[in-house]
């Protein structure tokens, strides 16, 4: 039986995978391969599941906000206006293309650990609503450049908790010694936040944290609002503040092969929310209005890559090969984290899987692997391949290596494709050249 991972694959009586309803072979005939497919159904259902629950535990003036680095270009923001998200930017690309989306900037958190004074001053411009400050050299040059411009700025400040997520190094950012943000056992926080405060072009609305991604661990979020409640009830003893804000970032876990586990989110906010409510009432302060920054839980489920078999090389006694028509350049994640992806035959997924072998790509480079060790019935050239739980972290981290062109992509309603990003074309990858 073939693992249909999520509950928008299925298998059509002709054989074929089906996604949300649609024939993926077509969709490949139609559009080419490889082949970005995103669910637009299930991005506004997670990001809806997302507000309906804020609205529930944390009450209406709470806020998720969508992590745009998950997967940005202008359809994702036109939908998270619509299911009334705010935004995470981490650079001035990002807001330009949510800005192009016609997104409302005064609900965008503009973040990141190193923005130049051109980042900073661009977002200003475009009327960013909140700056997350990462350090206090940035914050001075906020301030600097917020008063050359008679403003007044609303930041939040980032926070370490020094927490462990228990997730892979590359996205567990909580721990003291992170590159991101400012840690509050060091004692640093607490002297930024002090002159922060001393700047009137700075208006301080809160405190941001956010340990890490593809968190499983169940108290993550309850640990590190344990110490982001105390730093505030601290500020509160020492200089009277109230933050209107706290964001605890983003990084709930999902689902990529089945030994994985599965977050029900809606319950894990509830639980967080009740958890910071009795906090509160021993600290003796008020709940602030509470943020968090899913991105990979709202789009990755949404995506499926659709590639073409090309090679299929057998090395007797060793080892066999099956080739696609994209790989690293368009999905980086396994080359990065060895992360674990579903394989399926599109065109047979229920065929009788007997081929043992790397599903890899066309770069040039041995770590070119979308996924090594997959069972799947023996593809012939030509067949469709499907990679599933690819919308989040594919298509943003895609490059041009070796000069390959970055994939379409289509999103899917129930009813109907159409194209969100078009296939770029040789000419696009020389625009550039002079
Ligand atoms: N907020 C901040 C400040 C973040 O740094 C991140 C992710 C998020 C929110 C969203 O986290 P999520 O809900 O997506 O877990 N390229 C890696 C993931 C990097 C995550 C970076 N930060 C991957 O492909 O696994």
């Amino acid at each position: 039986m073939a693992k249909l991972i999520s509950d928008n694959l299925s298998v059509g009586e002709n054989g074929r995978l089906y996604f949300r309803g649609h024939d993926t072979l077509a969709l490949a005939e139609k559009y080419s391969t490889p082949l970005y497919l995103m669910d637009e159904q299930r991005i506004r259902e997670n990001m809806a599941m997302y507000v309906k629950a804020f609205r529930e535990s944390f009450g209406p003036d709470s806020l998720p906000i969508y992590a745009g680095k998950a997967n940005s270009f202008k359809r994702i923001y036109q939908i998270a206006k619509e299911e009334g998200m705010g935004i995470d930017a981490v650079s001035a690309g990002e807001l330009y293309t949510a800005m192009k989306a016609g997104f409302p900037l005064e609900r965008a958190f503009f973040q990141g650990n190193n923005k130049t004074d051109w980042d900073i001053a661009f977002a200003m411009d475009l009327g960013v609503g909140y700056f997350v400050v990462d350090n206090r050299e940035e914050l001075d040059a906020i301030a600097r450049i917020a008063a050359e411009r008679g403003l007044r700025q609303k930041l939040l400040l980032r926070l370490t908790p020094g927490i462990d997520p228990h997730t892979y190094d590359a996205v567990a950012t909580g721990k003291v010694d992170s590159k991101f943000g400012t840690a509050i056992e060091t004692g640093q926080a607490r002297q930024m936040l002090e002159h922060t405060l001393s700047l009137p072009s700075i208006d301080l609305r809160g405190f941001h944290c956010h340990v890490g991604s593809q968190v499983f661990g169940e108290d993550v979020f309850e640990r590190s609002a344990d110490i982001m409640l105390e730093f505030i009830a601290r500020c509160g003893r020492d200089y009277g503040l109230s933050p209107e804000f706290l964001d605890l970032g983003g990084g709930y876990g999902v689902r990529y092969v089945e030994e994985d586990g599965h977050v029900d989110i809606p319950a894990a906010i509830a639980a967080v929310a009740e958890h910071m409510k009795k906090v509160c009432a021993r600290l003796g302060i008020r709940l602030p209005k509470i943020i968090m920054e899913p991105g990979r839980s709202i789009v990755a489920d949404a995506g499926l890559t659709l590639y073409t078999v090309g090679t299929v090389k057998k090395i007797p006694g060793y080892k066999n090969y099956v080739s696609v028509d994209g790989g690293m350049s368009d999905n980086p994640r396994y080359a990065l984290y060895r992360s674990k992806y579903t394989v399926l035959l599109a065109s047979r997924p229920e065929a009788e899987a007997r081929l043992f072998c790397d599903v890899v790509g066309r770069c040039c480079e041995s770590d070119d692997v979308i996924q090594p060790d997959v069972l799947l019935p023996e593809p012939e050239r030509g067949e469709i391949l499907a990679v599933c739980t690819t919308g989040a972290y594919n298509y943003s981290m895609a490059s041009n290596y070796n000069r390959l062109a970055r994939p379409a992509m289509v999103m899917l309603t129930e009813a109907s494709d159409y194209l969100a990003v078009r296939r770029e074309t040789l000419d696009d990858l020389v625009r550039n050249d002079i």
